[in-house]
């Protein structure tokens, strides 16, 4: 067989790692979940759920995937054949996963060149998006040449296509997040937002923030997707894991709270100092910053930035979605990389054609309620990832001897934070883990409310 892949350098490995955890959930939740509940007092909690249970998972993941050398569902089969089926579900996930976020980063394309082309204004129009996004065809194109402009990247290969674009991408990402974030906090009326979003407020805050900041990591880190199994079997026997953990880990939450000072000051600038003119999702993106941009000088122009940037945003991760599906059916069919992209491309547009249909014409045809794209939503989000997540940690912990990864580990460097991971691995983190997937199960359920 062919030698691996691997990224030809420990900062290559980074940045495609940090390319996955930034994402959609960075900028459309994380800002929003901050602001509701109590501010600085959330941040902080995020931070310790970050340092320490997303953490041991990532490191856990990336271990696993480097030991095998193979993609998810041979890497959990080497080191248990009872485990196979965590291989088989965190493939599913991704696989499940990039049609549907196809279609969000398709509505991202369409904005983006919408203020590009000076025309921002008609985004604000009362049914502008809602009517966009029910259109049967034009959605559907945008969603296809955003699977296409991914492919573009994976068919290149882990060096020449993953790790080049993400060297590209990512340092444009940050300049592009600082330059909006220093912009929203000038605007008139911006300060009460910085203050909203960086004050610890004890009133905001309960037992439900602690379970938001712990699943909002949990989707922000792409952990429980395959993806950093996939990419640790590409990381080299030298690179030192334990700091590239820490590297992505604080990518991933300064472009969070970076978002958090793009977005709230300038909500509330906007809305003269309402918090609760600041929500989230699609509904936060696509409708009321429009709104916003349109009131700033430059409009266009900053939405245009803006646009761009979670275009860069989405693209990294849907590369990283489609190279962890594209890995395991090369890894299990043992077919070529070339082969792997094209199917997986075709079947990727093809699945995404129901969640896009949903928006519109579909939209009588529900699956336990859920149109299809928060149907995929919350089978992988809600109910697939917390499970795979869930026995990564008793394979680890439990089933195999936990010193096996952490020798891993040590290949590369001491694993100063060894006793942590240990402890988290066995006991805390599957505790967590187990809080999370009921709260999901409630919230997609309607019973609670984030
Ligand atoms: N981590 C990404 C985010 O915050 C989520 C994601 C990554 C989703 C990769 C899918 C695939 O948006």
């Amino acid at each position: 067989m062919d030698k691996r892949s691997e990224f030809s350098s420990k900062i290559g490995f980074v940045l495609a790692a940090a390319g996955s955890a930034v994402g959609l959930g960075n900028i459309w939740r994380f800002p929003y979940l901050a602001a509701k509940y109590g501010g600085g007092l959330f941040l902080v909690i995020y931070l310790i759920f970050v340092l320490t249970l997303g953490f041991t998972i990532m490191t856990a993941e990336l271990a696993i995937g480097r030991k095998a050398q193979l993609s998810p569902m041979g890497a959990y089969r080497a080191l248990d054949k009872r485990f196979s089926f965590v291989g088989v579900i965190a493939s599913l996930v991704a696989f499940l996963i990039l049609p549907y976020y196809s279609v969000i980063g398709g509505w991202v394309i369409k904005y983006f060149l919408v203020f590009v082309s000076g025309g921002g204004v008609a985004t604000t129009g009362a049914d502008y998006f809602s009517s966009y996004i029910a259109k049967p065809i034009e959605p559907i194109i945008w969603q296809a040449i955003f699977v296409l402009a991914t492919t573009f990247v994976v068919i290149r290969g882990v060096k020449d296509g993953i790790e080049k674009a993400s060297k590209i991408l990512m340092p444009i990402l940050i300049v592009l997040s600082v330059f909006l974030s220093i912009y929203s906090i000038m605007q008139p009326g911006a300060m009460a937002g910085v203050w909203y979003f960086l004050y610890p407020d004890l009133a905001n805050f309960s037992f439900q923030a602690v379970l938001a900041a712990m699943g909002q990591m949990f989707y922000s880190l792409s952990l429980a997707m395959g993806i950093m199994v996939t990419y640790g079997s590409y990381l080299s026997k030298k690179d030192d894991l334990e700091t590239s953990v820490k590297q992505i880990e604080l990518f991933d939450a300064g472009i969070a709270i970076l978002a958090g000072f793009m977005i709230i000051p300038a909500v509330f600038a906007f809305s003269g100092g309402d918090p609760t003119a600041l929500n989230k999702g699609p509904g936060l993106m696509f409708v009321t910053l429009p709104k916003v941009f349109e009131t700033m000088g430059f409009g266009n122009v900053m939405g245009g930035v803006f646009f761009l940037l979670v275009l860069f945003a989405a693209l990294t991760s849907s590369i990283s979605l489609m190279e962890a599906v594209v890995a395991t059916v090369c890894d299990q069919f043992k077919w070529e990389r070339k082969k792997g992209v094209l199917i997986v491309t075709v079947l990727a547009i093809l699945i995404g054609i129901p969640s896009s249909l949903g928006q519109g014409v579909w939209s009588e045809v529900l699956i336990f309620g859920f149109n299809f794209l928060d149907f995929f939503d919350f089978i992988t989000n809600s109910v697939l990832m917390p499970v795979g997540a869930f026995f990564t940690c008793i394979l680890v912990g439990h089933v195999l001897e936990t010193k096996i990864i952490t020798d891993e580990v040590k290949l590369s460097s001491p694993f100063k934070r060894e006793k942590l991971f240990i402890i988290m691995v066995k006991y805390i983190a599957p505790l967590c883990i187990v809080a999370i997937l009921i709260s999901s199960i409630l919230e997609a359920m309607g019973v609670i409310k984030y």
